[in-house]
């Protein structure tokens, strides 16, 4: 798929002020600093279309990202920032569990997982809700600049061997790194088959 135009729409800590043109949408959600802004300035080729840091907890609220004028790319706030105090992460539950569960046009979440790292319950947990209540889910290892090709693979096969520990089927799995664009054409190919299965009644 051709990004034609990637622009900033709206950022707001509330789901039912987000867009409601009725378009499809696509978000980003991992732990903090995992790459998920990154990853969206990556993926429309627009460096600073969201914002990014080298310290957790940047992004804060539910950004939408308007693609081709036709759908949202959406960057959320990441969890398991360990600053974060108690009250701010279960308001921080609170908020995305409900953009999850009520958004009707989300298609897909891209769940982002440092490809550097053992699986992490955190992330096995956040899946395992998304299954309970049957939210499709892809996963992006994150940053595979960092590491040679082989140890990718060692990483990845470890991860999908913990997961099929409680999944019967893996859910589509793609490798990515906001430095080198590895992986933007084909998480941008899987955008555009599930856009096209989309018909609007
Ligand atoms: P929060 O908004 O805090 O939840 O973080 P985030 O997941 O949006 O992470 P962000 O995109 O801000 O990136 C965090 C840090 O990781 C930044 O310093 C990025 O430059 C770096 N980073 C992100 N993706 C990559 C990548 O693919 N390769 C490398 N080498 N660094 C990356
Ligand atoms: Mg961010």
């Amino acid at each position: 798929m051709k990004i034609k135009s990637a622009t900033f729409t709206v950022s707001n800590s509330d789901h039912k002020l987000a867009p409601t043109d009725g378009r499809p949408e696509f978000a980003f959600i991992g732990r903090s600093n995992v790459g998920k802004s990154s990853l969206i300035n990556m993926l429309t080729d627009v460096k600073k279309l969201a914002k990014t840091s080298s310290t957790p907890g940047k992004t804060q609220l539910i950004n939408h990202f308007e693609i081709n004028k036709e759908w949202y790319l959406v960057d959320l706030p990441g969890y398991g920032f360990a600053k974060a105090s108690k009250t701010s992460r279960s308001q921080w539950e609170k908020f995305i569990a409900e953009y999850l569960l009520q958004r009707d046009t989300l298609m897909n979440i891209f769940v982002l997982i440092d490809s550097r790292i053992e699986p992490q319950q955190i992330d096995l947990e956040f899946m395992g809700w998304c299954g309970e209540k049957g939210l499709p889910f892809a996963i992006i290892f994150t940053k595979a600049d960092k590491l040679n090709s082989s140890k990718i693979a060692q990483n990845v096969a470890h991860y999908k061997k913990e997961l099929l520990k409680n999944w019967e089927e893996l859910p589509p799995i793609f490798i990515s790194s906001s430095e080198s664009k590895k992986g933007r054409e084909e998480v941008l190919e899987y955008v555009d088959e599930i856009l096209k299965s989309f018909v609007i009644e």
